[in-house]
């Protein structure tokens, strides 16, 4: 099956309002599927109302009886919808049992296939090296990876036990136009002349162009090897956190690295990390501050191998098309 054959099926899209759905949408209705985009306010879903073969129908994911008849008449189901912030409740809620209703709905549905947005946060912090789809997750105290890694395990079971045909994508970091976390954040941050930055960016990072991401769910809706199968989805090579953030601030149109010690925020990083931990929202920071300067590479060789996917937008290109949109949010002024 190739691009082309998603003409004419009809596709339920959760999490269509959100930055990675938004793109996703618009790809999957431009090659021709009809998209029943899944809003729990359809009004935020507006840049996405009145264009072609796109339905935006109102609906929750921990809605479960919502999500059994939203799935009814579909063909395939794309499940991009969660929560990346939160207590562990909350994204208990709404990552683990809000997938377990999507598995269902695509169950009594009877669709041809679910894919299953994850992330490389099921890996968690520790690791180094080469990290490839067999390793075992270690997603530690922090409520996403857990939560992430536990919604990986319902698509399993649910997937095998109704036999709905599943295949599961972990994406690094998402970037592109929209992206609040990945571009509109990072860009402010190195538009900073000089640009601050723990220690010398020689760590390596982890991003993704959103086109990248959505031509890989395609890739795992369509292709028959992905069944059943989970792939990392990011840059391979890894570049480095100087690259990255570096090629924002060329945007901007300057160079200029302020290194800050790593030492200082090593020692204050366990107290940050308690209070954050009364909040409800624990996390690993020191195990974080490593990350930051680990030199890793989520491999895409399985992705490459089985499904003839691989990252077409290089990082200078991305960046580069972020830069309207960066206008449009008047952050980027020449
Ligand atoms: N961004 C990244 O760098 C990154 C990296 C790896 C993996 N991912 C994964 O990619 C997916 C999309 O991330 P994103 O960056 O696009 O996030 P986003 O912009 O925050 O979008 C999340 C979407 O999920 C929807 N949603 C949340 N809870 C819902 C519920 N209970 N019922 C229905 N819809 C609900 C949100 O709806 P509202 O508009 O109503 O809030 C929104 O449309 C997630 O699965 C995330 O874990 C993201």
């Amino acid at each position: 099956m190739n691009n082309s054959d998603l003409s004419g099926q009809r596709v339920l899209l959760t999490g269509a309002t959100g930055f990675l759905g938004g793109a996703t949408a618009v790809i999957l209705a431009g090659q021709g599927a009809q998209v029943r985009a899944l809003a729990r306010r359809p009004e935020k879903g507006v840049f996405l109302k009145s264009r072609e073969n796109i339905e935006i129908v109102q609906g929750d994911i921990t809605d479960a009886e919502r999500m059994r008849s939203v799935s009814e008449g579909c063909d395939y189901v794309v499940h991009v919808a969660a929560a990346l912030g939160g207590t562990l409740k909350y994204q208990e809620r709404m990552n683990v049992e809000g997938t377990r209703n999507v598995m269902l709905g695509a169950a009594s549905a009877g669709v041809k296939r679910v894919v299953h947005v994850s992330s490389i946060a099921v890996y968690g912090y520790h690791y180094e090296g080469d990290i490839t789809e067999d390793f075992i997750q270690k997603p530690g105290r922090v409520p996403y990876n857990i939560t992430k890694s536990q919604a990986e395990m319902v698509v399993r079971e649910i997937g095998t036990a109704h036999d709905v045909p599943y295949s599961i994508i972990r994406p690094g970091m998402i970037y592109g136009p929209r992206s609040n976390a990945w571009t509109k954040t990072i860009f402010r941050l190195a538009r900073l002349r000089p640009t601050p930055f723990l220690g010398d960016g020689s760590g390596f990072v982890h991003p993704i162009y959103v086109d990248d991401v959505v031509s890989m769910i395609v890739a795992a809706l369509t292709h028959p090897m992905a069944v059943g199968e989970a792939f990392n989805c990011s840059a391979d090579p890894a570049p480095t956190w100087r690259a990255f953030i570096g090629g924002y601030s060329q945007l901007a149109g300057h160079s200029r690295w302020l290194a800050l010690p790593v030492f200082p925020m090593k020692i204050i990083s366990p107290l940050i990390e308690t209070l954050l931990t009364l909040r409800g929202e624990p996390q690993e920071l020191p195990a974080l501050i490593t990350f930051l300067s680990a030199h890793k590479t989520y491999r895409t060789t399985k992705a490459q191998e089985l499904l003839g996917w691989s990252a077409q937008v290089s990082l200078q290109t991305g960046i580069q098309r972020c830069a309207p949109w960066l206008r449009e949010q008047g952050l980027l002024h020449e």
